[in-house]
């Protein structure tokens, strides 16, 4: 099976149209989504339909949560909060209800997927040390976990003490446990603007973390003129 996983679109349209490409191009059989389909970006509505009218098999972010009320935004910093209670607003009502089915974790033969940990999926933590990754592997139980959160893309190799690389091309050996960030496809944050996701061809027995350019500047303008915090727009240049 050839599985294509992304997440955090964050109403990244532009950034979506692109990978959507490359599935495409790579016939990909199964599209997963990790979550964060909204927030920051100008394009919820038309994000989720296109997540919705693609069959992808989700699970929730913290924006998603948010967007739809299931997720108490205090935690989140000025601006984010700025960006749900816009996103909230211009949410449709059958958007907002698709939203509402996505549950925290889900299960595949091969892998597990989850927004942000398996641990505790509901607070929102980041799996960025290896000491993180250890905690997880301890409770994860199929070889493969996907995740994302963090915007970057980022492997685990489960070990006594876990290994950390930024390899994009990761063969999946027998009997070892891996966690792999499948990166950010609306708002990379590892100095890479473009849009990242990844493809899992199980029969190779391997992962590929991909980028794909996209029309940085159509998403800019939209976040401008719909009058979202600029630096919304102008981190997605420099993949901040
Ligand atoms: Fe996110």
């Amino acid at each position: 099976m050839k599985y294509g996983l992304l997440s955090d679109i964050h109403a990244n349209l532009e950034a979506l149209n692109a990978v959507l490409e490359k599935f495409k191009e790579e016939q990909v059989e199964k599209n997963i989504c990790i979550g964060d389909i909204v927030g920051y970006g100008a394009n919820p509505n038309e994000c989720v339909e296109l997540i919705r009218n693609n069959d992808f098999e989700c699970v929730a972010g913290n924006h998603d949560w948010a967007v739809i009320g299931k997720q108490d935004i205090e935690y989140f910093n000025k601006t984010a909060k700025e960006s749900v209670i816009w996103t909230a607003d211009a949410l449709t009502g059958n958007n907002r209800e698709y939203l509402e089915q996505f549950e925290l974790t889900k299960e595949f033969p091969e892998f597990v997927i989850v927004h942000a940990t398996i641990l505790e999926p509901d607070k929102w933590k980041y799996i960025r040390t290896t000491l993180d990754a250890h905690r997880s592997f301890e409770k994860i139980t199929k070889p493969v976990c996907f995740f994302s959160h963090s915007h970057v893309p980022i492997v685990f190799k489960e070990r006594e003490r876990p290994e950390f690389s930024f390899d994009m091309s990761i063969n999946i050996e027998e009997n070892t446990k891996y966690l792999i960030n499948v990166g950010s496809v609306g708002q990379p944050r590892d100095k890479n603007p473009d849009a990242c996701y990844s493809i899992y061809d199980t029969e190779e027995k391997r992962v590929e973390i991909k980028r794909v350019a996209y029309d940085i500047k159509t998403a800019q303008n939209k976040i401008i003129e719909a009058d979202l915090p600029r630096s919304f727009a102008y981190r997605l240049e420099t993949g901040e």
